[in-house]
């Protein structure tokens, strides 16, 4: 089916739908939804078969939805309506949410339901959750929309879809699945809850009384958008993310301690870890974007102790910790999970001593990875976009990069496994491709190219990538620019396993299949032979000449103000709204 998707961004999800349809056969284009006139326009030239709304903040106009059946996914279960769902039901302490994709009409999130989905709802931050549990959820019910549509329009063409079948909670309706149910109607009346935008009023921390689990549902509710907006230490600031803490106490709403950028706030019953913060009013010097916390304070920040958490936790204790080590027999775990994704030089260079331990260990296998949310999105942009030079500290990260993908490349004494729990891009993919084997779960999107952003790239790319997919194949992902599944790079050569496991079980998921590599005898053999390819390799075309080539590229870029990366840079971490549709989204048949 010829299907556009409309989108106030080309978010997580409205990547995920659209690479999900394309794996079953579709035709989706993207248009980036501005104003009612250009909406209109897109249609016209489109002429879809269906319209699909992944993520769109403005209301679609009645001309459009009359003449086209358009899909409205929403992130609630049935009944629930309004603007700040995720956030409320975080908030609330939900312990179960959903997915419902409804047909637009005159009503705001009251249109006839296609299918909807359930989810639980972890103890994570709400973009994180949105990215995974709701992801798949959404997944799900449109592919099953979809289908039903489909169906129903025997003339849509093919819909060759392995979505389950409509279950209880899936079906829009008993008798004819094939169209809509109205949310009112005999033998089913859905009960509405509409709920206001949730404001920063009730997002406030009275730090002098709410205990720590209040605490975390609030930052949770905000994480990563809008964070929670608070004073400290004298001014106005967005707190993000938060992690309780188990040993540390003071008077609550102070400062306690710092940990690899983040800080340490005392709570009534405990503390919260805030790995990051972004100025409430501009003050000077400061970029005005979310930051590792030490450095967005700088030197506001008073004189606090630095407690490192241990690289083997404890097992039992709770607190932040964003690199972790394990052992379980010959398999080693290297968890890392850094916010956004985004790796500045500080976090490269924690992760490379990390590896460096975890290599000294006796272990056959090394998983790294492993944990939920985003494997990596390469270089810190937000980090550099703050510098007092940011083409130095851009320069400095990405040799940062590169060194610890030189230390996984020149690993010949065990296997390494590149484990995704979420997604990757531009730098962060290909620095998954670096790993012998690279492990993702099912729902997992890869955007393994630097195009968006103006770069040449790095992080050994020119070897790795032609390396897992063949020249042909890493021109055009890198060229096309555009999200793949997990199964799709799998397919391509670029994923060696996909993980079918929930977000919150891929961990042990992953631990217990690195277990069983492990336990292969021929594994030993492999480890020979991946040296012995290496060093082949290493004598057509040292590494080190790779990584000379790509940063000559990335060097000039760099230095030129007049490059493109600068202003990519600068509108991406200010999230500056979509001018328009970039013209790689616009047609993809
Ligand atoms: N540096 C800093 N922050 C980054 C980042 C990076 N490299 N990549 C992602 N983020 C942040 C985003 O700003 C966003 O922050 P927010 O939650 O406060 O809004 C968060 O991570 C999630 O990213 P978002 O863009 O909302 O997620 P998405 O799933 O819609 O898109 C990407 C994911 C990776 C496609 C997109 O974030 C992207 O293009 N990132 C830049 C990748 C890149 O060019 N890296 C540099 C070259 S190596």
């Amino acid at each position: 089916m010829r299907i556009l998707l409309i989108a106030s961004a080309f978010n997580s999800l409205t990547q995920r739908v659209f690479a999900e349809l394309r794996d079953r056969g579709h035709h989706p284009a993207v248009h980036l939804v501005t104003g009612d006139q250009a909406l209109r326009e897109a249609v016209r030239r489109h002429a879809p078969e269906l319209i699909v709304a992944p993520m769109l903040k403005a209301a679609v106009p009645e001309d459009v939805w009359s003449a086209h059946t358009t899909l409205i996914v929403h992130p609630g279960p049935l009944g629930d309506r309004g603007p700040s769902s995720l956030d409320r039901a975080i908030q609330e302490g939900a312990e179960c949410w959903g997915v419902t994709v409804l047909q637009a009409n005159e009503v705001m999130d009251g249109g006839d339901v296609w299918a909807h989905a359930e989810c639980p709802v972890p103890p994570v931050g709400k973009s994180d959750l949105y990215r995974n549990e709701v992801s798949d959820a959404a997944s799900r019910a449109v592919l099953l929309a979809v289908e039903r549509f489909a169906a129903g329009n025997s003339s849509a063409g093919p819909s060759p879809s392995p979505s389950p079948g409509p279950g209880p909670s899936d079906s829009p309706s008993p008798s004819d699945s094939h169209t809509p149910r109205p949310q009112h109607g005999p033998g089913w009346d859905v009960p509405v809850r509409t709920r206001p935008y949730l404001r920063q009023s009730e997002r406030r921390i009275d730090w002098s009384a709410d205990p720590t689990a209040t605490v975390l549902r609030k930052l949770r509710a905000a994480d990563s958008q809008p964070g929670v907006s608070d004073e400290l230490l004298g001014e106005r600031w967005y707190l993000h993310g938060g992690h309780p803490e188990d040993e540390l106490c003071g008077t609550p709403g102070e400062l306690l301690a710092t940990r690899a950028g983040a800080v340490c706030r005392a709570t009534v019953d405990g503390a919260v870890w805030l790995p990051e913060l972004r100025a409430g009013r501009v003050p000077a010097g400061v970029a005005g974007v979310k930051l590792p916390a030490t450095l967005a304070l700088g030197e506001r920040l008073p004189a606090l102790p630095e407690v490192p958490a241990p690289l083997q936790l404890p097992e039992g204790r709770r607190t932040w910790a964003d690199l972790d080590y394990r052992e379980l027999g010959p398999v080693g775990l290297l968890r890392f999970s850094f916010p956004g994704g985004a790796m500045s030089t500080m976090h490269c260079r924690r992760l490379l001593d990390a590896y460096r331990f975890a290599c000294s260990r006796p272990t056959s296998v090394l998983v790294l990875g492993g944990g939920r949310d985003f494997f990596s999105n390469g270089i810190h942009l937000n980090v550099i976009e703050a510098a007092a030079d940011p083409a130095l500290e851009s320069w400095a990260n990405i040799n940062a990069m590169d060194d610890l993908v030189a230390e996984i490349l020149t690993s010949t004494d065990r296997l390494v496994v590149a484990a995704l729990g979420g997604n990757a891009a531009a730098g962060g993919a290909m620095l998954a491709l670096a790993a012998d084997e690279v492990w993702c779960r099912e729902g997992v999107l890869l955007n393994p190219h630097y195009r968006l952003m103006g770069l040449y790239g790095s992080e050994y790319w020119t070897y790795t990538l032609p390396r897992r997919v063949g020249r042909a194949a890493a021109e055009r992902l890198t060229g096309q620019a555009l999200p793949v599944t997990a199964q799709s790079a799998q397919r391509l050569g670029l994923v060696d396993r996909t993980v079918a496991a929930a977000p919150q079980e891929f961990g042990a998921e992953v631990a217990r299949l690195a277990g069983l590599l492990a336990d292969r005898p021929a594994l030993a053999e492999r480890i020979a032979a991946k040296k012995a390819a290496r060093e082949r390799d290493e004598a057509v075309k040292p590494l080190a000449a790779y990584r000379t080539e790509e940063l000559a590229v990335m060097h000039r870029t760099f230095l030129d103000p007049g490059a493109p990366y600068h202003a990519l840079r600068a509108a991406f971490v200010r999230k500056e709204p979509v001018r328009g549709t970039p013209e790689h989204l616009e047609g993809t048949r």
